[in-house]
């Protein structure tokens, strides 16, 4: 029986009480939540009403020296990371750190120097890396890649050696979401940074996993940081990773779909509750849980269709937006991604996202929004890729 872990939460606002709360509540090494740590006393006390925090606090310096946590769990405003996690690694508390661990190079640079220093474990919640849906995608385009395979109607002109460009693989993400939802804070430059810093290094850091023994070198972005933009990521092997973001969408259909191009097959995840295999023989679509599902006599089905149905039964029930959110709500990878991180703890293994990736996707969208200022193509040095932090 391994020990279980006491839990300081800093950051009590709508995500911590959407999934950290819930996550910490669930996972069977978790012995409580002690501390409930907000600026705003009334997001504290909400908090620790809904998980059973025992105590409330505005100073995160509370949390990070009881002797009592082991863990802690940050959902604050992204520029409110390095002194928290500096004083948590201070006191030897292992970190589960909202995206973005930090905003730019000099905060990730202070990140990685406290969490190498002082030896604990530092998970980045990238957590699209952990969804089951994800994973198959991976999977497939995986064995597709070792061993590819052809429909028998396949047209083959002639058949001829592989040019350059069919060697290699393309990542499409494309993402339509509802600005009206955004909660301002998260546009604002100093605390929030806008969605390429808030959202695109989601995709950013989803793509070096994928192409994991591939290295980025050129970047080139489009639009505006703030909110609407592409960006296009090459990799040294050929590979490429396209994301194409709009806050003018509308979430009567999903936000995200994938799509792996690769060698005459495409597998396709809409929404992370249908993947769908094409080119390859024998393939039929999966179908995935949601990670909470408030309709399950509708669309039991499942797949894209099952979670429309879902969807259309919830909206018409309410108005309240709020719980439709947190009451259907498709297996991004959340659970899982915590999960991991409290194994890591508990076997000495890495996290599911160390704090190397985290500096890296922010990396990343700063030179995406540099691309943008430009109106350039930028390299990706590969000295900040390669990243060398000495320890004292
Ligand atoms: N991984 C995901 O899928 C996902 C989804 C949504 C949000 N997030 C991330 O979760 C984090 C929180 O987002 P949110 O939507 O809950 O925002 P929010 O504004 O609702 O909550 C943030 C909370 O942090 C508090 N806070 C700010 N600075 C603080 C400090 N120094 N000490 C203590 N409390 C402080 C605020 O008062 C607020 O209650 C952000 O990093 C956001 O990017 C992640």
């Amino acid at each position: 029986m391994s020990k279980k872990f006491v839990v300081g939460q800093i950051g009590c606002g709508a995500f911590a009480r959407a999934q950290h709360g819930p996550n910490c509540c669930r996972n069977e090494h978790i012995a409580k939540i002690k501390w409930a740590c907000d600026v705003s006393k009334d997001n504290a006390r909400t908090y620790a009403q809904q998980f059973g925090a025992e105590k409330t606090t505005s100073s995160f310096e509370d949390v990070t020296t009881d002797p009592e946590v082991d863990v802690i769990c940050i959902a604050t405003s992204h520029e409110a990371h390095v002194p928290i996690i500096e004083s948590a690694a201070k006191h030897g508390k292992h970190v589960f750190c909202e995206k973005p661990m930090a905003m730019d190079e000099l905060q990730s640079y202070k990140i990685i120097r406290a969490v190498r220093t002082s030896k604990i474990k530092l998970c980045v919640d990238y957590m699209r890396r952990t969804a089951p849906a994800m994973l198959a995608l991976k999977r497939e385009w995986l064995a597709h890649k070792a061993n590819p395979q052809r429909q028998p109607w396949r047209y083959i002109e002639k058949p001829h050696e592989k040019l350059i460009e069919e060697t290699a693989t393309d990542f499409l993400v494309r993402v339509q979401d509802e600005s009206s939802s955004y909660r301002m804070v998260h546009l604002d430059p100093f605390r929030g940074g806008g969605l390429i810093i808030g959202e695109a290094t989601h995709w950013l850091d989803l793509a070096c996993w994928l192409f994991d023994d591939d290295r980025p070198v050129q970047i080139l972005a489009w639009g505006s940081a703030r909110m609407r933009y592409g960006i296009h990521l090459s990799f040294q092997g050929g590979n490429a990773a396209t994301i194409i973001f709009t806050p003018n969408g509308s979430f009567d259909y999903p936000k995200e779909m994938f799509e792996i191009a690769c060698d005459g097959a495409l597998f396709r995840m809409e929404h992370w509750v249908e993947n769908q295999y094409y080119g390859r023989p024998g393939t039929e679509k999966e179908v995935f849980s949601l990670q909470r599902d408030c309709a399950p006599e509708v669309g039991k089905q499942g797949g894209l269709s099952g979670y429309l149905e879902k969807h259309k039964a919830t909206v018409s029930s309410t108005t309240n937006a709020k719980k439709v959110w947190n009451d259907l709500v498709p297996n991004h990878g959340w659970e899982e991604n915590f999960d991991g991180f409290i194994d890591s703890i508990i076997n000495g293994s890495p996290t599911p996202c160390d704090e190397l990736a985290g500096y890296r996707a922010t990396l990343l969208g700063n030179l995406a929004i540099k691309s943008i200022e430009l109106n350039k193509p930028l390299p990706v040095p590969v000295d900040k890729w390669d990243y060398h932090v000495e320890l004292q």
